[in-house]
């Protein structure tokens, strides 16, 4: 055990009332014997599972409780408490408490706190297993992912109420790793790995206009993409993105470029080098129509239509073939594939001449197919990484974090 992996760190960790709570005792203790200083709320219900007074003795501090407390706001107002900390940890994390953060309720401290920090917030679901597979809980807990919440667990296994299945919190040690595990990318982030290289990302889906109202698309959300270049970005990399029609946002310190047409795409990327990186995740639609009409075409009694189609550049293949300073140092392409998707990403790989590929799974058996997760493994001429099923936040992370390494390890080779 590492006595100071969490030195001088500040956590404020929200109890809520479930079962679970008697957890947080055990908790507490191993945070603060590796160096945490643990300051504690806790809602009503927490309370009628454990006390203030033993969270209190463990915490070695005040217990807050009460949202209109006068002498908490005057010690100690509701902002503050909650922008003291360097992160906010919910456990147990209740399907009513979930469901409050998911509605941005501020009805009581807890959720007062929460909505009002600005602080990256780690939450410990726990609940029945029913609770946990009701639409309802689910449905929160992507808009609390969607809002960059941190989850850990739950867990399977045998719960208090005497059913079986997820949702049983996760042991204390496990949130204790995670805690570790955010300071540890904490750190990273602030060590500015990619400062001083430019990254280009390629992301959402290309429009190809038929006529002035319609035109050829796909299901692309963006989210992945765009999910990359904010991730490079937090780790330093000037950061261009150049995004086809998506509803998701633009990400902060990214410099973005919007398209609509995959031509449109590929003259944003040319221009935007010389760039150290590439990574196309954009879903740029293999086909344009070779003579789109200048007016709304009109229905001609006729019963179909012919519509001439021309393959469109890719991307992805130009970047990879540029010569010389010209080229990325390292192009990453994406690969959505449904069978031997091993087989066919690194055959992928040899095709475009990229260097690396993200293999995505989008087997219908993975239920990945338009939702907030993404099952990859990493395909280079080294052979095939598995990375496990994680949000597309945790896999630009990842990646951007793996592209970091890629580059440490390169500049201390030569
Ligand atoms: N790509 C690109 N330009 C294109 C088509 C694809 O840059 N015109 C990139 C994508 O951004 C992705 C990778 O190529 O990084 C793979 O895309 P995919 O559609 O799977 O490749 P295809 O060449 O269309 O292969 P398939 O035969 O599977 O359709």
């Amino acid at each position: 055990m590492d006595k100071s992996s969490l030195e001088a760190k500040r956590i404020l960790l929200i109890i809520g009332g479930g079962i679970a709570a008697y957890k947080c005792l055990e908790l507490i203790r191993r945070l603060r014997e590796r160096g945490a200083g643990v300051r504690a709320i806790m809602t009503g219900a927490a309370r009628e599972f454990v006390t203030p007074l033993s969270v209190s003795s463990l915490t070695g501090e005040k217990v807050f409780t009460d949202l209109f407390d006068l002498t908490d706001e005057a010690e100690m107002g509701h902002i503050e408490l909650s922008r003291d900390a360097d992160l906010l940890v919910v456990a147990p994390a209740t399907a009513d408490l979930m469901a409050r953060m998911a509605g941005g309720l501020a009805n009581d401290l807890a959720t007062t706190a929460l909505l009002a920090t600005d602080k990256p917030v780690l939450i410990a679901p726990a609940m029945n297993v029913r609770m946990w597979e009701h639409a309802a809980t689910q449905r929160n807990i992507t808009t609390l992912k969607r809002d960059g919440i941190s989850f850990v667990g739950p867990n399977e296994g045998d719960m208090a109420c005497g059913e079986f299945g997820p949702g049983r919190m996760a042991e204390p040690m496990e949130i204790v790793a995670a805690v570790e595990a955010h300071f540890g990318e904490a750190a990273f982030a602030a060590g500015q790995p990619l400062k001083g290289l430019k990254a280009l990302v390629t992301s959402g889906p290309t429009h190809e206009p038929i006529d002035p109202v319609r035109y050829i698309a796909n299901r692309s959300s963006g989210k992945q993409g765009h999910a990359i270049a904010a991730a490079l970005a937090a780790l330093g990399a000037e950061t261009v993105l150049v995004a086809g029609p998506s509803t998701t946002p633009d990400p902060a310190g990214v410099s973005v470029h919007h398209v609509e047409t995959a031509n449109e795409m590929l003259a944003a990327c040319e221009a935007a080098l010389p760039a150290d990186i590439a990574i196309c995740a954009a879903a740029v639609a293999d086909w344009r129509v070779e003579a789109s009409a200048d007016q709304k075409m009109k229905k001609n009694g006729e019963d179909g239509l012919h519509l001439k189609l021309k393959q469109n550049p890719d991307i992805l293949a130009t970047l990879s073939s540029l010569k010389g300073k010209k080229r990325p140092r390292l192009v990453v392409g994406f690969a959505a594939e449904t069978e031997k998707v091993i087989a066919h990403a690194t055959d992928k790989l040899k095709r475009k001449g990229c260097d690396w590929i993200v293999a995505n799974d989008v087997s219908p058996a993975t239920g990945i197919m338009g939702g907030d997760d993404n099952l990859v493994h990493i395909i280079s001429a080294q052979g095939a990484e598995d990375w496990p099923r994680a949000s597309k936040r945790e896999v630009a992370g990842r990646l951007a974090h793996r592209i970091a390494d890629h580059f440490k390890k390169g500049k201390s080779a030569t």
